[in-house]
């Protein structure tokens, strides 16, 4: 049977990874600071392990029983990692290190790195391909791209790890994050009747998250040389102006609030051609066919809970 760590494997992409995971008959065991949520998994050999990225002793055992490692658990987002760096850079990079190092230890020789395509900055003018400079704009990015150094170095000792950037991700998922951008205005324009849209031109790429759980798990059997792989889709790259225009139609008793821009310069549009050809995956999901499915989901749930006036960021 293959085994996997997921780690990170209670967030919003962990939570669904672990899902499809067990459904194709992974052995899967999770490793995240945070409990599980209550949704109901499909039948399957699953051992959650209570633990911080941080410190190897108490994830390190773990990887004498696995083959495989999703790479999930971080620091994530600009506001978070802004509001602490330092736990950030722990997180997000040397964690990242001794995590490569315990998998060497192990033997293990395949690992998917969950990056992101923040990493390309501002970079609207033209299309940004996996051999673009980066221009990270953040601590979280920054860490991500230091992560992902040190991960293409590791291939020297035997591990091959594939870099996985995402792009903006939205949808529905048991673990819900209602900080991004697809997610927030859905959730604002259906409780509140309100489309929050703060500035609008600057252009981001969406992936649903069912479809970079189901890229990540591809990785892991690919066979490609290549090790950088933009994750989404190649229409799928929006002005946020347009998201705004999306959730209008979806909602369309919601009334538009658009306020002046913020400090946030990232402006990129992501060509993600190569995707299929690469890892054998190809996404099925439209930005416009997940906002409905989270109108479909909030209408059907018991409205918000603790969520609410929560600014929209673009991871
Ligand atoms: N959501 C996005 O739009 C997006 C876009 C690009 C990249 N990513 C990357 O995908 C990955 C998953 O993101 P997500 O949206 O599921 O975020 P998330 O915050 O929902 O999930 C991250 C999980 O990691 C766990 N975690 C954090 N610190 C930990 C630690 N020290 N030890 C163990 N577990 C820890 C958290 O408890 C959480 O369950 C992240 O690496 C993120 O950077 C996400």
């Amino acid at each position: 049977m293959r085994t996997l760590l997921v780690t990170g494997g209670n967030g919003y992409v962990g939570t669904v990874l672990t899902a499809q995971a067990l459904a194709q008959g992974w052995r899967v065991f999770t490793l995240d600071t945070r409990p599980r949520d209550e949704s109901p998994l499909p039948p399957g050999d699953l051992t959650e392990v209570a633990g911080d990225i941080r410190t190897p002793e108490e994830w390190s055992g773990v990887l004498r029983h696995v083959d495989h490692v999703v790479h999930l658990a971080a620091v994530v987002g600009d506001p978070a990692c802004g509001a602490d760096p330092d736990t950030a850079w722990e997180t997000n990079y040397l964690a990242t290190v001794r995590l490569a190092e315990a998998c060497h230890r192990h033997d293990i020789r395949e690992l998917a790195f969950a990056s992101t395509c923040s990493n390309y900055g501002v970079a609207a003018d033209h299309m940004a391909h996996t051999w673009s400079p980066v221009a990270p704009q953040s601590v979280y990015a920054k860490s991500k791209v230091f992560a992902e150094h040190h991960l293409l170095s590791a291939r020297d000792r035997g591990l091959r790890a594939r870099i996985l950037r995402f792009s903006t991700l939205y949808g529905w998922s048991p673990r819900m994050r209602f900080d991004l951008v697809v997610n927030r205005m859905t959730a604002d324009a259906t409780w509140d009747g309100v489309i929050n849209l703060v500035g609008g031109e600057q252009w981001r790429p969406f992936l649903h998250v069912r479809d970079a759980a189901g890229v990540a798990l591809a990785s892991l059997t690919a066979t490609c040389p290549e090790l950088i792989h933009n994750c989404g889709v190649t229409s799928e790259n929006y002005r946020i102006a347009d998201v705004a225009r999306m959730v209008g139609e979806a909602v369309p008793q919601a009334r538009l609030l658009q306020t002046p821009g913020g400090s946030d310069r990232r402006d990129y549009r992501v060509d993600f051609d190569g995707l299929e050809k690469s890892l054998g995956f190809r996404p099925g999901w439209t930005v416009s066919a997940g906002i409905r499915e989270i109108v479909g989901q909030l209408r059907s749930s018991h409205g918000p809970t603790g969520v609410g006036g929560m600014a929209a960021v673009m991871n």
